[in-house]
């Protein structure tokens, strides 16, 4: 009998913390739907992709709401994608608070490697950390020459492969664009020459393919109170070492580097990141841990993205109906007759400039995240009800493909940006600020490295599309990434080197 009450209490006792883990508070809107836990565990179980998550138990209720209750990393969460309400929250910041996994969950892996950092931190620390850094992220004019020099270099590595490999059988790319953006990413960030492109195990760059992996574990991403147990969970105690490695890794190569010391204003312009932390932590502006989050998130926010979007280029524009496309944007570069593009050329190609901002639409990079906090009560949009120390966040992918901002949703059609740059650029802002499209986010917490990242791709694209076709390879399934960045998995293309027109091989003699 004794026995028999020490199990039931037992199983009482576990039904209980469960039901307390993952009930759904009752002060949560109850004007808004749940999306059922399961959608948010489908990781641990099955291989869906974001979009088709999204398709079958996101898009419905949030067309019809514009919000929704969900479970998002060890809480319930309210996730927004109605244009109204982004904006209402992106504007005010002061009430939805960034507020990162180092508030939300500070024990955890994920922690340990982000910290207090400028994209995740508000108020004081958030100035301090933006009048340091943002003159090292928002330049005048960036450079497009270094940029074309590393991209080329990564094309020869793409044919280089492509020759070890029958016709028939395609390049696995994502493992060199990792390369691409993590040496683009330091010679602008960095004021370092990784040589990531040069040689293929660069640790730096080798760390981040084990990062990625190992913050994306389904299990432990949606369950993060488990990063406690680190002294009896070895996969944990293995992610903590690795994050440690990365960051002390990284902190003694950016010290070991000469100091520049700004003047003024535009002494500071012609700095990089590392160089205004360097001398930010050497006059005690910060201090070291502020300083090792803050060169971290710059080199994976920096090449992060880039490097996904770049993944989601090959599969969209190696499609066999997009070749024509690809052609396209082929003749656009062709015809400027160019050989090494320039930033002002680069910023004056309007089809160059509609499939990149085309691209951002289908595929943006941050398609969700859930790191804003309420500071006080608030109604969102004047129509939620939402309690103090509510988790908030937004769903780009869900913005960017509600068909009442954006007509036959799912089609990649560059032709609706406009025709002339100007029209392109216009409509890009006033759909930014209108909340209808955020691959960059909007207002006052919108992306610093907007400028230098769609210079970047202009410089990939235009490259890639002078010197190669590239088909995805028969084999290939589309299968996009289950959660975190938005990209394709293990994407193949076959390249073929394009033939020189015969004016510019006269020229090049
Ligand atoms: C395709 C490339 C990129 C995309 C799609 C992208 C997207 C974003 C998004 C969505 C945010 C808002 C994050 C949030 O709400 O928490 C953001 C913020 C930010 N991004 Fe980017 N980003 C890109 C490249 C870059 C680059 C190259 C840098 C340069 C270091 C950069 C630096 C930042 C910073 C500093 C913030 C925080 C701004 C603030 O809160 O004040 N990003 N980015």
């Amino acid at each position: 009998m004794a026995v028999i009450s020490v199990v039931l209490g037992s199983i009482a006792v576990v039904a209980f913390t469960i039901w307390y883990y993952i009930h759904v508070p009752l002060s949560l809107p109850k004007n808004i739907p749940r999306i059922p836990i399961y959608v948010s565990l489908l990781g641990l179980w099955s291989s869906m992709g974001q979009d088709e998550i999204y398709e079958k138990w996101l898009r419905e209720p949030l067309e019809r709401y514009g919000a929704v209750k969900i479970w998002f990393a060890g809480q319930w969460s309210i996730l927004v994608t109605k244009p109204e309400y982004l904006t209402d929250m992106f504007r005010n910041e002061d009430v939805y608070a960034k507020a990162g996994s180092q508030v939300k969950i500070p024990w955890s892996v994920i922690s340990s490697l982000v910290g207090d950092n400028i994209i995740n931190s508000h108020g004081e620390n958030w100035h301090l950390y933006t009048s340091i850094m943002k003159p090292g992220m928002q330049k005048r004019t960036w450079d497009a020459g270094v940029m074309v020099d590393d991209t080329r270099h990564f094309i020869r590595l793409c044919l280089q492969q492509q020759k070890d490999l029958s016709m028939q059988d395609g390049v696995m790319v994502n493992p060199l664009i990792q390369r691409w953006a993590i040496q683009i990413m330091g010679r602008n960030f960095l004021d370092t020459d990784l040589q990531c492109l040069s040689f293929p195990d660069v640790r730096l760059e080798t760390l981040q393919s084990i990062i990625k992996r190992t913050l994306f574990k389904p299990l432990y991403f949606n369950f993060p109170h488990l990063d406690k147990y680190s002294a009896i969970l070895r996969s944990r105690a293995r992610a903590y070492a690795i994050m440690k490695e990365f960051g002390d890794r990284l902190f003694a190569l950016s010290r070991a580097l000469p100091r520049h010391h700004p003047v003024d204003k535009k002494q500071a312009e012609d700095l990089q990141v590392v160089d205004l932390l360097n001398v930010a932590l050497d006059k005690g502006q910060i201090n070291e841990e502020q300083f090792r989050a803050n060169i971290k998130i710059t080199f994976l926010t920096a090449h992060e993205n880039a490097q996904q979007l770049l993944n989601s280029i090959f599969w969209e524009l190696g499609r066999s109906e997009s070749i024509p496309m690809q052609q396209k944007l082929r003749d656009e570069v062709l015809n400027t007759g160019v050989d090494r593009p320039s930033t002002e050329l680069l910023n004056s190609m309007p089809y160059l400039t509609s499939v990149l901002y085309e691209m951002l639409r289908l595929y943006p990079p941050v398609s969700q995240l859930i790191n804003r906090v309420t500071i006080t009560d608030t109604i969102l949009g004047g129509n939620i009800r939402i309690p103090k120390r509510t988790w908030v966040g937004w769903n780009a992918y869900g913005a960017h493909v509600d068909p009442n901002s954006w007509p036959s949703p799912y089609t990649f059609k560059p032709e609706r940006w406009g025709e002339t740059v100007e029209q392109m650029q216009s409509k890009f802002r006033r759909d930014c600020v209108a909340g209808r499209y955020i691959p960059f986010n909007a207002h006052s917490r919108k992306c610093l490295g907007q400028g230098f990242a769609l210079l970047e791709m202009k410089v990939v694209l235009f490259e890639l599309v002078k010197s190669v076709t590239w088909t995805v390879d028969k084999t290939y399934k589309l299968k996009l990434t289950p959660g975190g960045i938005l990209a394709p998995l293990g994407c193949k293309v076959v390249f073929k080197e394009v033939a020189r027109r015969h004016d510019e091989s006269v020229q090049h003699q």
